[in-house]
C-alpha cells in the first residue's frame, strides 16, 4: 500500500468543558476514519524510553497524548516528519504502512491508542528491511 506520512493528520477532537473538568469522546467512523476495534494506553515509561519501532500492513491508529507528552516520529521509507502530542483534544491518525517510534516521553505520559483492528502479530512489520520491502511491494 502507498501511503505517506502527509496522510498522518492531526485530528482536532471536541472538548466538553465546565467547571467540573473535561470530556473528550472519539466514535468510530464519526470523528475518525475507521470504526474502534481495540484500545490499549501505555504509561508508566521511563524516561529516555522509545516505543514502537515498527510499521503496521492494515492498521489505522489514533494515538492521543491522554497525560503528559511525548514525540512520535513517522516515515513512509521516503519523507519522516516528526509530530509533538500534549494535547488530550487531539489525535494523531497514522494510517497503514507507516514506520513510527514514541519517544521523549514526560513524567506521568499516557499514550491512548485506537486502533482499526484486534491484536494480529501478522499485521505488524518489526525490522526496517521488512518495512522497506513491504514498501517497494
Ligand atoms: P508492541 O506493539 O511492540 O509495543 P510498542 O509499540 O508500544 O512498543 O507490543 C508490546 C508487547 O505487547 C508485545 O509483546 C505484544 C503485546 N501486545 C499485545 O499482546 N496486544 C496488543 O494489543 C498490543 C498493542 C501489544
Amino acid at each position: 500500500m502507498i501511503s505517506s506520512v502527509y496522510d498522518c493528520v492531526i485530528l482536532p477532537l471536541n472538548k466538553i468543558h465546565n467547571r467540573d473538568g473535561n470530556i473528550t469522546i472519539v466514535e468510530g467512523q464519526k470523528n475518525i476514519p475507521f470504526d474502534i476495534k481495540r484500545i490499549y494506553y501505555l504509561y508508566d515509561i521511563p524516561g529516555g524510553e522509545a516505543r514502537g519501532g515498527h510499521a503496521h500492513k492494515e492498521l489505522y491508529q489514533l494515538i492521543v497524548a491522554a497525560g503528559g507528552s511525548f514525540d512520535v516520529l513517522l516515515d513512509d521509507g521516503n519523507n519522516k516528519k516528526i509530530v509533538t502530542l500534549n494535547r488530550p483534544d487531539y489525535g494523531l491518525l497514522i494510517v497503514p504502512g507507516i514506520w513510527r517510534e514514541l519517544f521523549e516521553f514526560s513524567s506521568g505520559a499516557i499514550s491512548l491508542v485506537l486502533a482499526s483492528h484486534k491484536y494480529d502479530e501478522e499485521d505488524y512489520l518489526r525490522t526496517y528491511k521488512e518495512f522497506n520491502n513491504f514498501k517497494i511491494r
